[in-house]
């Protein structure tokens, strides 16, 4: 079957076998089979590039359902379901005033892969409400609790894209929200400029979630209009020493302070003053109005959309002495 309508990117690979599973009962059985060696677990597809077709079973995760599981007096925990859609999610918080996800409004993909690469936007990182989540291991069948600590979160980073990748299904994760004097978090960027020209002087969960909203899809292409899977690149971390020889050059380069000897450079910068913002090459290219989103406008091809990315590594090396890696996975 076509991969198509499974990944964010939109990509036309086809799959020699696929099954979609709604409960847990039914991925044990499927994950005992021995008759399929190759498999490829599938969550929201929103950070994959498929360039090839896959010749194994494609796991399609649908579990679904959110509850709460507990609550005190401040906090209320929360369970949803891996198959979850994120964005739903963060809604279902929002209409129940839960706070803790609003500023990762509309971010793209499914609850049980957000762990993974510990999704973050405007000044928030999924760590910051995450409390546990269960995962069934690929080797022994059976379900394990991760805390906060086991999963070792960071910047676009867990155990789960460390020494545990490829062993564990995600299948639900436990939220910590507040349930009244939420910590509001609008310093990040453009959020509070956006919710003074939405005349809000008294933020409110839903407010900054509608802010946040605003400021996305006026930067971020939507991938039920166009292929992509958000940044297609990390922000690199570079030494100070390097950053001070740079800004000889390019006197406007913005940084974030990480350590006393490193900062962190947006790629989405470096590739425009490359040159590549807005380039199109047949049916692929780089988005018009953030660089580090990488596009599929119709058909590309997921080798096509690899080789640019390629290009604009090779050329930020070039020109900047930086090597910027890959946020997406290459499958
Ligand atoms: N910039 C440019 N040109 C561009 C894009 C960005 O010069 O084409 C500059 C901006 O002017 C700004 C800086 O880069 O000074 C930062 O831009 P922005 O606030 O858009 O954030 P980002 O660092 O490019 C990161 C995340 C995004 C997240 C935003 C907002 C990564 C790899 N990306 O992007 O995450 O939405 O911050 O918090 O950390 C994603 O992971 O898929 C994603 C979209």
């Amino acid at each position: 079957i076509s991969l198509k309508p499974f990944n964010t990117f939109g990509i036309d690979a086809k799959a020699k076998y696929f099954v979609s599973v709604a409960n847990i009962h039914d991925l044990k059985d499927i994950l005992s089979l021995q008759d399929y060696p190759k498999k490829l677990i599938l969550g929201g597809g929103s950070n994959m590039l498929l360039t090839k077709n896959f010749d194994g079973l494609v796991i399609h995760i649908n579990l679904k359902g959110i509850d709460i599981v507990s609550e005190n007096e401040d906090f209320v925990f929360v369970k949803a379901k891996a198959g979850e859609n994120w964005h739903d999610f963060v809604l279902w918080c929002i209409n129940n005033d839960f706070g803790g996800v609003e500023n990762l409004s509309l971010i793209p993909g499914n609850v049980g892969t957000a762990p993974i690469q510990n999704i973050g936007a405007y000044g928030i990182e999924l760590k910051d409400t995450f409390e546990s989540c269960e995962a069934m291991s690929l080797k022994t069948n059976t379900l394990q609790t991760f805390t906060k600590t086991d999963c070792d979160f960071g910047y676009r980073n867990s155990i789960f894209k460390q020494h545990a990748k490829g062993q564990y299904i995600i299948t639900n994760v436990v939220f910590k929200l507040t349930k009244h004097n939420h910590k509001l978090n609008i310093n990040y960027g453009t959020i509070a400029s956006q919710l003074e020209f939405m005349q809000i002087t008294n933020p409110t969960i839903q407010d900054i979630s509608k802010a946040v909203i605003n400021i996305r899809e006026s930067k971020l292409p939507n991938p039920k209009a166009i292929g992509n899977s958000g940044s297609f690149f990390k922000n690199p971390v570079i030494s100070k020493t390097l950053f001070n020889t740079l800004v000889e050059n390019f006197k406007d380069i913005p940084s974030y302070p990480v350590s006393d000897n490193e900062v962190k450079v947006p790629a989405g910068w470096l590739i425009e003053k490359a040159g590549f913002k807005g380039k199109r090459f047949g049916d692929y290219g780089v988005h018009k109005n953030q660089a580090l989103v990488l596009v599929n406008y119709g058909d590309a091809k997921g080798s096509d959309i690899l080789n640019l990315s390629k290009l604009i590594q090779k050329t930020i090396q070039r020109i900047f002495g930086i090597s910027i890696e890959t946020e997406v996975n290459i499958l």
